[in-house]
């Protein structure tokens, strides 16, 4: 592989321990892929937050990182942690988890991380363009920077991406090749697509189907999807089929902007989403909590469900996670204070998959979220109801799940 000169010196060590520890990651993964050289990114989104994820292994592994002197050279911002850094004490969460979850947010600080605590960075500032090289862990962030807005990043593991942050490069091998972004797999959707949940299962059973090749899709003529919609289709093809980037005929940029169709494209029909409705909802009636905001919630999710709620009293604990600044921007805009006075929360920092439920009594969920459905089952071994905005908030103020 080709290094530049300050590469070479990075790799014999003058920019310390720590910064050499990053290049040799860095370069080793290129040369596992083949990569011919290293790309400077302009950002970096670093996962393995979550102290329920990581546990004390991953902790000493980043205070050690960060005692040998690692300080990141680009804008870096952070997956969600297991709880919210500033309420857990009211949410229940065990002291013991909290300081350790503590801990490893400190690291990251020690670093120069920002300590953002979302999945979704471009709605708080951490927003590449178009060709941009990125290095982002998280696989829902990833499929967005990729197929959204079109920047250009591979699927990072928490410590590759730790090692671009501390490095500003990143091996130029996979999805920051021109010819690795172009779709092999046409999906013609002609189902019906009305609700984030719909895009979700769609995403699902689509995950199902790529083996590894880029999808194309093409809806009905009239369905547009927007910013939230789009999250949610390629979060739950992140979690069911490890899909890094999709394209939509004449939505997403480069869809739009060149043909990115192979020439030996298989293609797929989808007439109806009730295979991927089956395959995630289940069948349990008693939900110990519902969960907005996987992918993180965007303002106007937050407000579709303050909408929904109508003051109305819950019976169920609902809870939307979202970034802090999307919780800031929610408590100016009296959102909160509408979900807040049903009994709902918005809780910031989190992502739920490594939160301690099973501490705070929750073994039943319900959600509009195909990734997190599927990471509630396999990671927390919970049952799950899926469906629609509408139906969660529903079985939040029924405290059941509705037929
Ligand atoms: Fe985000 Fe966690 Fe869902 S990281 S995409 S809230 S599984």
């Amino acid at each position: 592989m080709r290094l530049t000169r300050e590469e070479e010196a990075a790799l014999r060590g003058n920019r310390g321990p720590a910064a050499r520890k990053a290049m040799e990651i860095v370069v080793a993964l290129g040369e596992v892929y083949g990569a011919e050289e290293l790309v400077p990114v302009s950002s970096v989104q670093v996962a393995g937050v979550s102290y329920g994820n990581i546990g004390q292994a991953g902790l000493e592994f980043l205070s050690e990182w960060a005692q040998q002197g690692a300080r990141v050279v680009v804008p870096t911002t952070l997956n969600p942690a297991g709880m919210d850094l500033e309420a857990w004490q009211e949410l229940g969460i065990p002291e013991a988890y909290a300081l350790s979850q503590l801990e490893v947010t400190e690291a990251y600080r020690d670093m120069g991380i920002t300590i953002s605590c979302s999945c979704t960075p471009y709605l708080v500032g951490n927003s590449p363009a178009l060709h941009e090289h990125v290095a982002w862990s998280e696989s829902s962030a990833v499929s967005y920077a990729n197929s959204v807005l079109g920047a250009r990043t591979n699927r990072e593991g928490g410590p590759s991406a730790l090692a671009a942050a501390i490095t500003g490069r990143t091996a130029k091998y996979g999805l920051h090749l021109e010819q690795n972004r172009q779709a092999r797999l046409v999906v013609e959707a002609a189902c019906a697509l009305r609700s984030l949940a719909d895009f979700s299962a769609l995403g699902y059973m689509v995950g199902q189907r790529t083996a590894d090749r880029v999808p194309y899709f093409r809806l009905n003529a009239g369905v547009r999807p927007g910013p939230d919609e789009l999250k949610a289709l390629g979060a739950a093809m992140a979690a069911s089929g490890a899909v890094a980037l999709y394209h939509v005929q004449g939505v997403t940029p480069e869809a739009r902007l060149r043909d990115v169709l192979a020439t030996d494209a298989e293609v797929i029909n989808i007439e109806s989403l009730e295979e991927g409705y089956e395959s995630l909802d289940g069948s349990q009636r008693d939900i110990d909590l519902v969960w907005i905001g996987c992918p993180h919630a965007s303002l106007a999710e937050i407000e579709h469900v303050a909408d929904e709620l109508a003051g109305r009293r819950l019976k169920a604990r609902l809870w939307i996670t979202a970034a802090r600044d999307v919780l800031n921007a929610a408590k100016s805009r009296r959102l909160t204070d509408r979900i807040e006075g049903c009994g709902g929360r918005i809780v910031a920092d989190a992502c739920l998959i490594g939160a301690p439920l099973r501490e705070l009594n929750i073994t039943s969920v319900a959600t509009n979220s195909g990734k997190g459905t599927f990471y509630l089952r396999s990671h927390q071994g919970l049952q799950v109801r899926f469906g629609s905005l509408v139906q969660c908030v529903e079985c939040a103020v029924a405290g059941r799940w509705l037929a």
